[in-house]
């Protein structure tokens, strides 16, 4: 097998090219290029642009040839947020959802989250992983190839040390990339409730028990908080996410899904790598993330599933400069769905964001939200060969078409992982 490969036939490349995540006006670049080529040579891109430019290179000639036969081709999708593991849905509550019952009034009888640690401590590691492997091959067959996980259905030692340790073999055993996030403050777990200073007694459990071993094996990448009611506040949040950084996991925040708590102002202060959801910032949140560092990750997956009016204000948010990115946040209670280009439809449908603003926010932003901008979310000579090939005309079309997978292709390090039986003759 040649070890370089010539994908030809994109009538659009989105290159996503460019220097620095994509703020204001520059977020609806996408670097595109009528009738792109690409270049792999052993997994990472060694020349981009047009067919002509691409073809006079002469190492094209003995590669292997891809042609996508007038597809629009892009970065694969980076889903910089999801909960991969947990043992089973919650569709039971999405039906008392339906019939009236709110969200936090089901997770203060001891659904939601709870409910999800219930199944998973319930699980096999082995249970575990074949439903998230089933899962990570649904991704990749909506065009993503690079997934972050989280922990956070576990929330006893063993439980969570299982699941972290399943990302890692995840990781190891089928094509995605995965970027590991503990979750140990998801909620204080239902045994601490009665204890005296229970929430404190948890932390302590964090801190001393859990972060050690996990930076011991290098179990995670980020330690992320769900700052909320019912969860943990910001002075919590902040004593957990300082420790988590002293064993030396970035931080990353559930910042004002449900209320406006201070989340998004601590993450800035701890230059946290993203702030997650941030339906309820408010206006000094908003300039705030303008000027920072921190990417602001939306997910109106959840406000879509959880049939909830109010989503994030992301044109407030790009106008006034902040770093906007997309994800799934797959998850069973609030987000069950593995596809970006649903979510690419929501946020243009809901969040008013143009097609092309919202192709860069799942693609290059969302790779500097999981810090990982020098390998993945753009088609940038030596960065991996990560694409995703829709059948459309028009990269418009993969917003604009809801419901439908029209994902052709996805490549993953110069790989084909997943193809259409139509891509396959
Ligand atoms: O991102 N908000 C906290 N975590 C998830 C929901 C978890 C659950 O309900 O199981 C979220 O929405
Ligand atoms: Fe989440």
């Amino acid at each position: 097998m040649a070890d370089s490969l010539l994908i030809t036939g994109a009538s659009q490349l989105l290159t996503l090219g460019g220097r620095g995540p994509r703020r204001g006006n520059f977020l609806s670049n996408l670097g595109l290029v009528e009738n792109g080529a690409l270049l792999v040579r052993e997994g990472v891109i060694a020349a981009v642009g047009t067919r002509a430019q691409v073809e006079a290179r002469p190492e094209t000639r003995t590669a292997e040839k891809l042609d996508v036969g007038g597809r629009v081709a892009l970065p694969g999708f980076v889903d910089s947020h999801t909960h991969l593991v947990h043992a089973a849905s919650r569709a039971e509550e999405y039906e008392l959802r339906i019939q009236g019952a709110s969200y936090e009034e089901i997770a203060r009888k001891g659904g939601g989250i709870l409910n999800s640690v219930k199944k998973l401590r319930g699980a096999t590691a082995d249970e575990l992983k074949k439903r998230a492997h089933a899962a990570l091959k649904q991704f990749a067959a909506h065009g993503t190839t690079t997934v972050e996980a989280k922990s956070g259905y576990g929330l006893d030692v063993a439980s969570e040390l299982k699941v972290l340790k399943l990302h890692k073999e995840l990781a190891a055993g089928q094509p995605l990339e995965i970027v590991s996030t503990f979750l140990g403050a998801h909620v204080v777990p239902e045994e601490f409730h009665k204890k005296k200073e229970g929430s404190k007694q948890y932390i302590q459990l964090l801190e001393e028990n859990l972060l050690p071993e996990i930076a011991a094996r290098k179990l995670a990448e980020f330690c992320d908080v769900f700052c909320e009611r019912g969860a943990f506040s910001v002075q919590e949040s902040k004593r957990i996410l300082q420790a988590g950084r002293q064993w030396g996991l970035a931080p990353r925040m559930h910042a004002e899904q449900l209320s406006r708590t201070g989340a998004t102002r601590l993450a800035i202060l701890l230059r946290a790598a993203s702030c997650d959801h941030l339906e309820k910032v408010n206006r000094g949140d908003i300039q705030a993330l303008g000027k920072s560092e921190t990417l602001a990750t939306l997910l109106p997956g959840c406000d879509f599933h959880l049939g909830l009016k109010k989503y994030a204000p992301a044109r407030t948010l790009i106008d006034a400069g902040a770093i906007v990115a997309l994800a799934t946040d797959y998850n069973p209670g609030t987000s069950p769905t593995v596809s970006m280009p649903m979510i690419l439809s929501l946020a243009c449908s809901q969040l008013r964001m143009t097609p092309a603003e919202a192709i860069a926010a799942a693609t290059i932003n969302a790779a500097y939200a999981l810090r990982r901008e020098k390998q993945i979310g753009s088609l940038e000579v030596g960065k991996q060969a990560d694409l995703a090939v829709f059948e459309v005309a028009d990269y418009r079309e993969i917003p604009y078409y809801f419901g439908v997978n029209h994902c052709w292709m996805t490549v993953k390090r110069g790989r084909v992982i997943h193809a259409t039986k139509d891509s396959r003759n």
